[in-house]
């Protein structure tokens, strides 16, 4: 417990800095006892029914490679079970593919043909899911073998510490701002950082990215107007990714709108209840205009998809029911079919900016778990229907 003793600054300015000294330092002290020992997130292993869901294959295929020798066994074998970390699921997918007659039965990656995705999830209704959503599709894909760079356009920095990095504490290395910005950007080569989940990498943000606002205001750089600076920025490091998934802060800003413009997909999610479902529309409307003016300016905005998830979805409240209902009777399948069940298990884990694919099965009620998880993967089932479907396969 940290000694609490009232607050001294008497200035509103000297307050709000001995107030943010103090929780975060806190912080400092939550994070060191929840990820204790190092300080460095890590990723649990999966165990050998799971690991083989991950691969699209049978438990007895899996025995079969493994007594062939085909993959190595994992490190971690307990009274006879196999447990696989997510880069041992890596190795185990590189080596299946060299011998599957299928290409891309394992390692699902796009061609030279097939263009990255790119999806943003927007609103600018604060809560709406989009940060949760977010890291899900992440942790979905990077488990499934894509290419995934998670880039954080909110200033608050919530995707970035779900990537297990800190932005308000021990980090202080470049962010998105720095690819972006008007005055001497770095290349995103140098944003980019690889994070403990294999295959998922993530372009971190911090407060100073809310400079970016203040900054699109006054400049006007004809050649590069602030709408292509995220679009550029992503091209500089296309080749690594198959897939970007872009978290917007909760207003309809300059970054935003330059999410707008680099996105080849767009996701709305929208919890069901009348003040969100209206505040949806607004945001729609105003969306609308801006992409107008943008399109006017010079931009090309073409989607492959451009749906609603419904989020924090509860089966059993009559009124949200009724809301999720009338919004699929106005637009039909632009609501998408699975939605993010409200759950616990969701709350509890992004508690400890966890995904619910990173939590142990057994350190939960079971039936929980696996409506979350299943709700999840539904939805990251249906993502990747419409990214197959954008790259012409399926
Ligand atoms: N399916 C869910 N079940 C239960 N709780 C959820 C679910 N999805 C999100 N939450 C909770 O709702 C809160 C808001 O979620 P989240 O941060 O993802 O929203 P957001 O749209 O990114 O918010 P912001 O606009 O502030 O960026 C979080 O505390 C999260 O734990
Ligand atoms: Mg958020």
């Amino acid at each position: 417990m940290i000694p609490v003793t009232p607050l001294t600054a008497d200035r509103p300015s000297a307050l709000a800095t001995e107030i943010s000294e103090r929780l975060n330092s806190a912080i400092r002290e939550h994070l060191l006892a929840a990820f204790a020992p190092d300080n460095t997130k890590s990723l649990r292993t999966f165990a050998a029914p799971e690991a083989a869901e991950l691969l699209g294959v049978s438990g007895q295929f899996m025995r079969k490679v493994h007594s062939e020798g085909t993959i190595p066994e994992p490190k971690d074998v307990r009274s006879g079970r196999r447990y696989y970390t997510a880069q041992e699921l890596w190795e185990a997918r590189e080596t299946l593919e060299k011998t599957s007659r299928k290409q891309g039965r394992y390692i699902p990656r796009r061609t030279e043909e097939e263009k990255l995705q790119v999806w943003q999830l927007m609103n600018f209704k604060g809560g709406s899911s989009k940060s949760t959503t977010t890291i899900h599709l992440a942790h979905f894909f990077a488990l499934r073998g894509y290419r995934v760079l998670a880039v954080d356009l909110d200033p608050q920095g919530s995707l970035t510490s779900m990537c297990g990095i800190s932005p308000e504490i021990e980090f202080d290395g470049l962010t998105i701002y720095d690819a972006i910005r008007y005055e001497d950007p770095v290349n995103m080569a140098d944003v980019v950082l690889p994070t403990y989940f294999p295959g998922l990498s993530v372009a971190p943000s911090r407060l100073v990215l809310s400079e970016f606002e203040t900054e699109s205001a006054v400049h006007s750089n004809p050649d590069h107007p602030f709408f292509t600076r995220i679009r550029n920025a992503l091209a500089q490091v296309e080749d690594d990714f198959d897939l970007v998934l872009i978290d917007s802060p909760p207003q309809l800003g300059f970054l935003t709108i330059a999410g707008m413009a680099a996105a080849s997909s767009l996701l709305v999610p929208l919890t069901p209840s009348m003040l969100d479902v209206s505040s949806t529309a607004q945001f729609l409307e105003l969306a609308g205009a801006y992409m107008a003016v943008i399109e006017d300016a010079g931009a090309t905005l073409e989607y492959d998809s451009f749906k609603f998830l419904i989020t924090r979805d509860e089966p059993t409240d009559v009124p949200s029911q009724q809301l999720a209902s009338f919004m699929r009777a106005l637009f039909q399948d632009r609501v998408m079919s699975a939605t993010a069940l409200k759950s616990t298990a969701i709350s509890d884990a992004t508690m400890l900016k966890q995904s619910i694919y990173e939590v142990v099965r057994s350190e939960m009620t079971r039936a929980t778990y696996d409506r979350a998880k299943n709700s999840m993967d539904a939805i990251g089932s249906e993502v990747e229907q419409m990214i197959h479907q954008a790259w012409g396969r399926s």
